[in-house]
């Protein structure tokens, strides 16, 4: 156990290992976990900013729309704003903390294949920057809704590009069969755009497709973005129309083990979009997971030792994902040293079943207690997000630290939140 044990690519940016600890943002584990408790998320602040950095200066003449549902939080949306970037957002919900950031409306992308009449109501009433089409029946019902403001509201049209993305196949969104969308090879797509020309409400400003999430093959975004140019420009000659923008969603991957292939960059994915959409098409683009995900560093407290077993005091209520897709994930004792030779060890939640697994199979020196504190790296991204309350645990808080401070973003939730529920 020693600093070279979190300077590897899961690890966020100001992660060190100083004074027989793990330390982040400057402030040591021991620290954070006495003044936070834990469960607790650790964000790291200025990897954060970095990684918007790299998005951006990625794609200078683009927009870069953060895809809020990887994790949301008004401090965060302060940082996006500052940045630069817009959002995207999927439900009424994030909306509320998106306005609750100070997002500015008209950088605000609305998206999601059912949005509810009402939440379609409150955005074009907030002034929503674009709401993304998905089916011919909402293509409708935002016309309505924008004719009862008399407001023209700016959409884009969701396309089915056909690209079935090597990833998980519940993350897959870009082949034919998937519930998003419109497709462009049956001609539904084609038919939208006519539809939306001809809508005096609605204002075609682009046209979107997402391909999935977790891709590291930059193929794949590659061949969606040269379908969609290909369509683009067939509609707009087909229309007599300049459509112009062209949104390529999110999906870039992160790797979430030491050792696993490093993932292309903002800039990489840049090059490869560059060579294949003309300069005088802006192009937008969503990442989630690749801008939170290796920012938050997720520290538990070990309350058991039992054979291979090490129960922490969290679990698949805060983190979903190796129980709902066989994620993998890493760990470290972050709260102190040892020279105790490894065993591997399987890290599991307090829940009440087996599936409750955390980490299936990592190595840690054989004297691990309780009271040690556990560290797992790359939990940004669709864990507090995806948090339940799963057994009536209260979902754990998002401490951001930056230079050898920490601030609460979102705090413990308590059960005095979780019976406030009961009727
Ligand atoms: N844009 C759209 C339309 C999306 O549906 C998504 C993610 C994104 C952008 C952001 O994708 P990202 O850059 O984060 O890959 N719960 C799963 C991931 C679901 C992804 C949902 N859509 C997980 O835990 O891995």
């Amino acid at each position: 156990m020693g600093s070279n044990t979190v300077t590897d690519q899961v690890w966020p940016r100001t992660a060190d290992w100083a004074g027989g600890e793990l330390r982040l943002g400057g402030l040591g584990v021991r620290e954070l976990a006495a003044e936070f408790a834990t469960p607790v998320y650790v964000l790291d602040e200025d990897d954060f900013r970095a990684r918007c950095a790299a998005w951006m200066g990625a794609f200078p003449d683009g927009d870069v729309h953060y895809g809020g549902k990887a994790f949301l939080a008004p401090a965060v949306v302060g940082w996006l704003r500052e940045l630069g970037l817009s959002l995207d957002v999927c439900s009424g919900g994030e909306l509320a903390v998106a306005r609750r950031g100070g997002m500015p409306a008209e950088r605000v992308v609305f998206h999601g294949n059912n949005k509810s009449v009402a939440e379609i109501r409150d955005a074009v009433r907030w002034g929503i920057g674009c709401i993304v089409l998905d089916s011919f029946q909402e293509l409708e019902r935002v016309a309505d809704i924008a004719r009862a403001f008399g407001v023209r509201q700016a959409v884009m049209i969701r396309v089915k590009p056909g690209v079935d993305a090597d990833t998980h196949a519940s993350w897959a969104t870009g082949g034919e069969n998937t519930k998003f969308g419109l497709s462009m090879a049956s001609g539904e797509a084609a038919e939208a755009v006519r539809r939306v020309l001809a809508e005096p409400a609605l204002d075609l400003v682009g046209l979107h497709s997402h391909i999935g999430s977790q891709i590291f093959d930059l193929d794949s975004f590659a061949t969606a973005a040269h379908r969609m140019v290909g369509f683009l420009r067939e509609v707009e000659k087909e229309n007599g129309v300049t459509i112009g923008k062209l949104d390529l969603g999110g999906g870039l991957g992160v790797p979430y083990l030491p050792g696993e292939k490093t993932a292309p960059t903002p800039a990489e994915l840049a090059e490869v979009l560059g060579a294949v959409v003309p300069p005088d098409m802006r192009i937008a683009l969503e990442p989630g997971r690749s801008v939170v995900g290796p920012t938050t560093v997720a520290v538990y407290e070990v309350g058991t030792v039992k054979g291979r077993f090490i129960s922490v005091d969290g679990g698949m209520s805060d983190n979903p994902r190796p129980a709902t897709y066989g994620a993998a994930y890493t760990a470290v004792v972050a709260s102190r040293a040892s020279d105790a030779a490894p065993e591997t060890f399987t890290i599991v939640g307090k829940h009440c079943e087996t599936g409750d697994i955390l980490v299936d199979g990592v190595d840690l020196p054989g004297d691990v207690r309780p009271g040690d504190l556990l560290a797992i790296p790359c939990s940004g991204a669709y864990q507090r997000s995806a948090a339940s309350n799963y057994n009536l645990l209260p979902r754990p808080p998002v401490v951001a630290v930056r230079d050898g401070a920490a601030r609460t973003i979102v705090r413990r939730e308590t059960e005095e939140d979780l019976l406030r529920l009961y009727v």
